[in-house]
């Protein structure tokens, strides 16, 4: 598993807003985007392109454009939908699947509660959406899911991340035979008793779009 860590001073400066429990909804639902269309910069360094011939006012060349199939972007709901409009600013053509995970927040077991993707992902590149890499249990699961539907390669972008999330997920990972990269824009210093990333942002779902 490839980790990249954004060192972006832009990065750091939109996430302490974004950590402020000040910060309200609309806002944190602005930086939240602006964030993803930073790190979609990164997370993409590898999409997949082809030769595309084209003519300039002044002489033929040759460009590229994306390949296909397009890639699709998956975001884990609820908190995931904050960082989809982010994305898809930056690859308006791709595809937008849904997977609806939960974790229980006694036991953090995570469970699938919706999805709504094509059957076949068969040599699809994925960018999974989630803001936060906590245990790392919904990651793993999402990835499961994914290889088993085919997906060649995967993409996980989350705002922050816990180291432990990071190791879980690098170790349940170790043996998938396909590429699975991590763009995160900071890795935080550990996660609580209740598994919150601290000193993180809180329950990110509830700042997104209000407490349930
Ligand atoms: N999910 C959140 O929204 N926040 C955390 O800190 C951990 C998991």
């Amino acid at each position: 598993m490839d980790v990249h860590v954004a060192d972006h001073p832009l990065i750091a400066h939109k996430l302490t807003y974004l950590r402020d429990k000040r910060t309200d909804s609309p806002t944190f639902r602005r930086l939240a985007e602006e964030l993803v269309t930073l790190l979609a910069y990164e997370a993409t360094r590898e999409v997949r392109t082809e030769p595309f011939d084209i003519e300039t006012p002044v002489a033929p060349t040759t460009g590229i454009k994306l390949a296909n199939p397009k890639p699709i972007i998956v975001p884990i709901l609820r908190a995931g939908l904050g960082m989809l409009d982010g994305m898809v600013k930056l690859l308006p053509s791709a595809e937008v699947g849904f997977l609806g995970m939960i974790r229980n927040e006694e036991t953090l077991e995570v469970s699938t509660y919706a999805n709504r993707l094509p059957d076949d992902l068969t040599g699809r590149q994925v960018f999974i959406l989630d803001p936060m890499l906590a245990t790392g249990g919904t990651l793993v699961m999402a990835v499961d899911y994914l290889t088993a539907k085919g997906a060649s390669d995967i993409t996980i972008v989350c705002l922050l991340a816990a180291p432990e999330g990071l190791a879980h997920l690098e170790s349940e990972l170790a043996s998938t035979d396909i590429p699975v990269k991590v763009v995160v824009g900071t890795v935080d210093e550990r996660l609580n008793e209740k598994g919150y990333i601290v000193p993180g942002l809180g329950d990110a779902g509830d700042r997104l779009y209000g407490v349930l």
